[in-house]
């Protein structure tokens, strides 16, 4: 899991992308590698997703690829067999969690209160997700859970954004931040490549990712 979790920790961002077509793939991919984030968390929300991850795998095997929103054990599977390398839930459901666990899937299971951090560490889990981080309490709660759990570390999801980015991973139990607003379906659906390249390389120079 650590070594998994390398490329997040220096990039700092899992930018959470939904693919709703698989012509979107490959210009995705290239955009991703020339901006310096070979990183994609493909959300599931899209009937293509497996298709898409698979292809995605195919073509950028150096890219670390994740699952999200994945809710059943199923999903977790399907996810895995098709290439995904880690995945990641929006909520805790132990059912989920402990069939990835079981199965050696490197997981991170979203939480928002205590009792769901105490679950994922009694399991082991210490790199978590914290979904949905703005509606939840951003990062004044973080900051709360900090002195209780300090072997917790959290990915905020959810609200974030360019302007609040900041304020999170400052934080010292936040590892990176989530969200959908880093790679935008937008933008894939109209094919301009070149502009999610830019936005992508904008993000990471202004939180200092992978420098
Ligand atoms: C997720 O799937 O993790 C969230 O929906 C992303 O939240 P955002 O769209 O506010 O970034």
């Amino acid at each position: 899991m650590n070594e998994l979790f390398r490329p997040i920790l220096k990039a700092k961002i899992v930018p959470v992308i939904k693919l709703t077509d698989i012509d979107q793939v490959t210009g995705l991919g290239n955009a991703l590698t020339k901006a310096g984030l070979p990183i994609a968390e493909i959300t599931l929300r899209s009937p293509v997703a497996l298709e898409c991850i698979k292809a995605m795998k195919d073509e950028f095997p150096q890219m670390l690829i994740g699952a999200g929103t994945v809710t059943t054990t199923d999903q977790a599977d399907a996810a895995i067999e098709a290439g995904a390398v880690f995945i990641v839930t929006p909520g805790f459901n132990p059912t989920v969690v402990d069939h990835c666990i079981s199965k050696g899937y490197p997981i991170i299971p979203g939480v928002t209160s205590p009792s769901l951090v105490e679950w994922a560490l009694e399991r082991g889990l210490t790199r978590l997700k914290f979904f949905p981080a703005e509606a939840s309490g951003g990062a004044n709660y973080l900051k709360n859970l900090a002195p209780v759990y300090p072997e917790a570390s959290f990915m905020p999801t959810g609200g974030v954004n360019k302007n609040n980015i900041k304020e999170y991973l400052a934080l010292p139990n936040v590892y990176a931040c989530g969200g959908s607003w880093i790679v935008k379906t937008a933008l894939l659906e109209a094919h301009d490549f070149a502009e999610v390249e830019r936005l992508t390389r904008e993000v990471l120079d202004s939180i200092g990712g992978n420098s």
